[in-house]
Parts: C-alpha cells; structure tokens; sequence
C-alpha cells in the first residue's frame, strides 16, 4: 500500500514509519521539521490538501498533534487548530481521493467521571483543553471521511521520547525524591505494540472507533512502583499523593481507563501492559 504518515518525527509517526517500511509498503512521511521527512504543517488546508491529492496515497495515518497537554491548556485556539482542524485538513485530503484516514485520539476526550472502563462508543465529554482539541479532532474526521478508524490511546511509553518511565528513572539516577498520584488511573501503552496493532488495523477495512491501549489499568502510583521494582529500584520510596498536590495547566481525567471491545472483535489486541513494560525495560537494557 502507499501510505501517508504525518508526524513521522515523532515517537508514534517514527515507530509507525519503520515498521510499514519493513512490511513493505511505499511510505511518505511528514513533519514540521527534520531532514528525513517532507515538511508538512497540517494546519494549512490548501498546503496538506494538495500534497495528499498530489500523493495519492490508500491510507493516511495521522499521529501528528501537538502533545503537550499542559501547553494545548494555556493554548487552547492553538490546540483546537492543530489538533482539531489539522485533523479536518488530513481527512478532508484522504476523502477526496477515496483514502482511508488513521485518526491517533486520546483518553482525554473522556471526563473521568466513570465506574467502569470507558467502551469505543460512551459518550464522550473531554474536561481538558488538550482533550477537547483530540475530540474536535475526532468529529472532524467522523464528519468528513467516511473510511475512518479513530484510534484512542494513552500513556504512551516510547523508546528514544521523552515518557514517565525515563522522567521517573531520571529523578531516581538525580537522587530526587520521588512524589507520584495515586488517583489518575489509566492504560500504560507501550508504542510498539500500539504501532504493530495500528499496522493490522488498517488491513482491515472495518471502519469506526478502537481502543488500542496495552490490557489493563493502573494508577500513576502503581506504574511507577511495577517499573521500578522490575529495574532494580525495590527499594527506593514513592510518596502517595494526590493530584490536588501536584497542580499542572491540564487536569488529566481522574479514571479514564479504556476497554478494547471494538479491536477484539477483530483480533486486534494488545498484550497486558506489565509484559509490555517488562519487554521495553528489557530493551533498554533495565530489566533487573
Ligand atoms: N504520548 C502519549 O502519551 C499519547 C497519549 C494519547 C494519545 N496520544 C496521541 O498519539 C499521537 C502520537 O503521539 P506521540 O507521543 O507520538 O506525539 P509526538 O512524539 O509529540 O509526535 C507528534 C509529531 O507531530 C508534529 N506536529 C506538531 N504540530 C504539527 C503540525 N501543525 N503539522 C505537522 N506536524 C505537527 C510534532 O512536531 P513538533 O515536535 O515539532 O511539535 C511531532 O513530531 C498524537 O496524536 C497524540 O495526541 C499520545
């Protein structure tokens, strides 16, 4: 297939490139800057338009977004134009030349305020500006590109990125106390897993919203205490807090843990998440 890849500087976008070029496939990809890619800012419409029209590509993946949720908090038009209509822009782009379109969403486009964990088709109700910009996103592409998959994730762990464990493990190395909550609650995701799921996705040809998150939930608190453990660190103390003690921008969404119902019906899983630290960690070369 020739293949689109936006973002493709990024953790997802570069892990997403390298996989779909060693399964073969013809792949382009994009960013706002870096020699190895085309630049393409999403945000201008006629710009992306013409540059898909021009490609022709069967499938455009769309992982570009600007990621900083606490930035996108004190920037919320900047966040609504890049993740939202940058979103239009791309599925606008793919529906002209009959593309599919990969949409990378959030957790965040949920509140939060939920028992159990969150189904492709709840309602959703972002409580976050970050998470509002993911769910003008979402609709756009409902809305414009009939050939859509809406891919949610979370808590993306990555090699080579900035992520939680790296922040953590370096705080540790820097002799920092370390102070984690325990009441934000979701699915670490390893990008590897969330790529190769993304890469069986699109073969598919069956349409609609996936929750394609590693299995299982945790609290910030326990990720952090399993890698630890798992890295040698057993016996260096995290203090219980919660996040009323850690103020940020963007309040994340207390309880938004979700459920792979839709990519199960398919066959497309991702393993439990403990393993898919301990594969990372063991990559890294962490793993005690
Ligand atoms: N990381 C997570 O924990 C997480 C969780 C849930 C969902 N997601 C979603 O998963 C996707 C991939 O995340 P990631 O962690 O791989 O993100 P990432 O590493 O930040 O990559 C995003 C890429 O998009 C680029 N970009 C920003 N604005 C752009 C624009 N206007 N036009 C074109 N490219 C632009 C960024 O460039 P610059 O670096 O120069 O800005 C970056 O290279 C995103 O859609 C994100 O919202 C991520």
């Amino acid at each position: 297939m020739r293949i689109l890849i936006t973002g493709a500087a990024g953790r997802l976008g570069g892990r997403l490139v390298e996989i779909l070029t060693q399964q073969g496939h013809d792949i382009t990809g994009t960013d706002l800057a870096g020699d190895e890619f085309e630049h393409l800012d999403v945000t201008n419409y006629d710009t992306a338009h013409r540059f898909i029209v021009k490609l022709r590509p069967d499938v455009v993946i769309h992982p570009a977004a600007w990621t900083d949720v606490d930035g996108c908090a004190r920037e919320p038009e900047k966040a609504i134009q890049i993740n939202g209509f940058g979103a239009q822009h791309v599925a606008l782009g793919a529906a002209a030349i009959g593309a599919a379109v990969v949409y990378i969403s959030s957790n965040e486009v949920f509140d939060g305020k939920t028992d159990r964990p969150y189904r492709e088709y709840d309602p959703t109700c972002p409580a976050n500006p970050y998470g509002y910009s993911k769910w003008v996103g979402e609709q756009a592409v409902q809305h414009t590109n009939p050939r859509h998959y809406i891919v949610r994730t979370a808590w993306l762990f990555a090699h080579g990125g900035k992520n939680f464990i790296h922040a953590i493990l370096n705080a540790v190395a820097a002799g920092k106390p370390l102070r984690v909550v325990t009441d934000e609650v979701a699915n670490p995701t390893y990008n590897d897993d969330l790529a190769e799921a993304i890469t069986q996705l699109i073969d598919t040809e069956r349409y609609g919203i996936y929750h394609l998150v590693n299995d299982g939930a945790c609290s910030r608190y326990d990720f952090a205490r399993y890698f630890l453990d798992k890295a040698g660190h057993t016996d260096t103390p995290i203090t219980a807090i919660t996040s009323d003690q850690w103020p940020r921008a963007s309040v994340p969404p207390a309880y938004a843990p979700m459920q792979n119902m839709a990519g199960q019906q398919i066959g497309v899983q991702l393993r439990p998440w403990q393993q898919a630290v301990d594969d990372y960690l063991a990559r890294e070369g962490l793993l005690r």
